[in-house]
């Protein structure tokens, strides 16, 4: 999605702001622009396409090291508007005067532009955005309103959603930042200001930040600030926290590639996950506490999430059933808030999102809110939305994911979800001492990740074979079956093949038409109830010349026989099996798309953070 970076300062703006972008892209975008106001004088600079085409721009033109003033600039990612130089950001009025970057989407554009036409304002590009600065513009420019009230007065009359910083070359010392449904931070460093759709082009700056909540505006004035609200002219409390994100989160050090890292990085995030909340035969969820009598008395419990984040909720609800023998009912978050609900207020909501700010998410959660639901975030930003809607939480602490594939995010929200099916089923009863003990034994489990790890070149060689094919099928049972549906999204993203999963048996009743001899279908095969089974759904592929590609933990000759190509996972138990066997599908996803050559962090048409319904 969108990416914004500001700085007011005394220093020259430009490296600072172009730093800034580059730590953004990974969030996904197709045109950048910056622009600087100095000496009263506003100069804008755009480009389609990527930042360090933007970037050498300024330096052939002399720019970059000439802005000592305050500076905005941004990473579109097209909504309304093809993704072209005029319609990139920033987006300046009629007047010339205002210029602005927006994050979201103002829905409520067509009117608000009829009105302006029809006061002969003038517009250049097809975007909603330029709607809202050519309202400022109109409000500022009457001459009755200061630049903070014209602000506030446009953004009183916008519908939808927004994160905007804004400049005015008559009040050129004020720089204003808003936001509504769309995340801005806002980080404070002596005499320096810094503005950031998330943390990642301000954590190389300062760690001091404000997470701006809905519907505030924070107005930077010369060295001082304040927090004021969109809706009138108030002093908010200044609520400066200090993060402890890394800056190492944001290089990919010997990797080419962000989701290369985050894959090798599961040997950590998996153990920091868990440490200091499985011990011995308990499980402790601080995060939970206050609200643990409702949570365990619960009726009902719903999972909610998109993409990825959804995958782990359907592992989830496995693990809660089986353990904790309470029904759980997981839906997409984009259904979950139009559906009609049988939530109510003896339910649990569990709401789980890597960046704690997509706005589906945000919205069931509003609505099981509304329900009188008690809500739980499973989220890795702290201080995100997901973190601050939700009742309570538990964070998966796994490090800022940059890659816009999701993959240390997953491996970390299963591992949450695994230990809070372990504590309802201790509280609920429906599980023994020795079995706690023997379920959070991960010691052993977690040391074969590095031996996964290790086949790298292995699971390299096979997904080379692949990298040609236009279809494939991902086949697993159980936990597995959330795990083949995440292999699949793994491939589809990043590799543009078009990949399905599916419960192995279910392949029967329809997926198996596609079955010829150019499909791989990918089976995963745990040696547990339904092995067996499992050999029989493959004997049905191969029997219609299907090519057999097999992740197992059994050393059993018949799966040999069956594969064109299989892949041995060290034995562990039944939940670490799935964690094992995602790491060997993300490595196989990743290398089909390093073998076509493709940009694996930024796949064409994906945003890190899905902001927008
Ligand atoms: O930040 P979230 O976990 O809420 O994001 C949800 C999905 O947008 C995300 O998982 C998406 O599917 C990823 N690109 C998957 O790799």
């Amino acid at each position: 999605m969108c990416g914004i970076v500001a700085y007011k300062g005394p220093k020259n703006c430009y490296p600072i702001l172009i730093d800034g972008l580059h730590r953004l892209e990974y969030r996904g975008y197709d045109s950048a622009g910056i622009a600087c106001l100095s000496d009263e004088k506003i100069t804008i600079t755009k480009r389609s396409g990527k930042v360090i085409q933007l970037e050498h721009g300024l330096k052939v033109n002399g720019k970059y090291e000439n802005c000592n003033g305050s500076g905005i600039a941004h990473t579109r990612w097209a909504t309304h508007g093809k993704p072209n130089q005029i319609n990139a950001h920033p987006h300046k009025d009629d007047s010339g005067n205002i210029v602005l970057v927006h994050n979201g989407i103002i829905e409520n554009y067509d009117p608000i532009k009829k009105f302006l036409k029809s006061k002969k304002i003038k517009f250049k590009s097809e975007t909603d955005t330029e709607v809202l600065v050519q309202l400022i513009g109109y409000f500022f420019n009457k001459g009755k309103l200061n630049f903070e009230q014209s602000v506030r007065a446009a953004l009183q009359r916008v519908d939808g959603a927004y994160g905007i910083v804004v400049l005015n070359k008559k009040e050129p010392d004020v720089m204003i930042a808003a936001r509504k449904g769309s995340p801005l931070v806002l980080g404070i460093k002596d005499n320096e200001f810094f503005i950031g759709s998330d943390v990642s082009p301000i954590i190389k700056h300062t760690q001091q930040i404000i997470y701006l909540e809905d519907s505030q505006m924070a107005v930077m004035k010369s060295e001082e600030y304040k927090i004021t609200s969109i809706d009138k002219d108030v002093s908010l409390p200044k609520k400066v926290e200090k993060i402890d994100f890394k800056i190492d989160d944001y290089d990919k050090g010997k990797f080419k590639y962000f989701m290369h890292k985050e894959i090798h990085e599961q040997i950590h995030t998996i153990r920091n996950t868990i440490t200091g909340r499985a011990k011995k035969d308990r499980v402790y969820l601080n995060g939970l506490m206050e609200y643990w009598t409702q949570i365990k008395e619960a009726d009902k419990i719903f999972i909610t999430a998109c993409g990825t984040s959804w995958h782990a909720g359907l592992i989830g609800k496995n693990l809660i059933e089986r353990f904790a023998e309470v029904p759980v009912h997981v839906e997409y978050a984009s259904e979950f808030r139009y559906n009609k609900t049988l939530v109510d207020n003896k339910s649990v909501v569990i709401a789980i999102s890597q960046s704690g700010e997509t706005a589906d998410t945000l919205a069931a959660i509003k609505k099981a809110n509304e329900y009188g639901a008690i809500t739980v975030g499973v989220c890795n930003v702290a201080g995100s939305s997901v973190a601050r809607e939700t009742n309570c939480g538990i964070f998966t602490r796994c490090g800022h994911e940059v890659g816009v594939a999701s993959t240390k995010a997953f491996t970390a929200q299963v591992s949450v979800l695994y230990l809070l099916a372990l504590k309802l089923a201790d509280s609920n009863d429906t599980i023994n001492r020795s079995s706690m003990k023997a379920h959070l034994d991960f010691d052993d489990s977690i040391n074969k990740i590095k031996s996964i790890l290790k086949k790298e070149n292995e699971i390299r060689k096979v997904a080379l074979k692949y990298k040609n094919a236009k279809d494939f099928l991902y086949l697993g049972r159980g936990l597995n079956f959330p795990v083949a549906l995440e292999g699949a999204l793994k491939l589809k993203e990043i590799s543009y093949i078009h990949a399905e999963g599916y419960p192995a048996a279910e392949m029967k009743h329809g997926p198996i038409a596609l079955v010829d001899k150019d499909m791989p279908n990918l089976f995963i095969v745990p040696k547990d109830k339904t092995y067996d089974k499992i050999i029989s759904n493959i004997e049905e592929i191969k029997s219609r010349k299907g090519k057999i590609i097999i992740v197992t933990d059994s050393r059993d000759k018949i799966l040999k026989s069956l594969a064109n190509d299989l892949i041995l996972i060290p034995k562990t138990n039944h939940y670490m099996f799935c964690q094992l066997a995602t790491i060997v599908l993300q490595l196989f996803a990743y290398y089909i798309a390093v073998g076509k050559k493709l940009n694996v962090d930024q796949p064409r048409n994906l945003a890190k953070s899905v902001t927008v319904e």
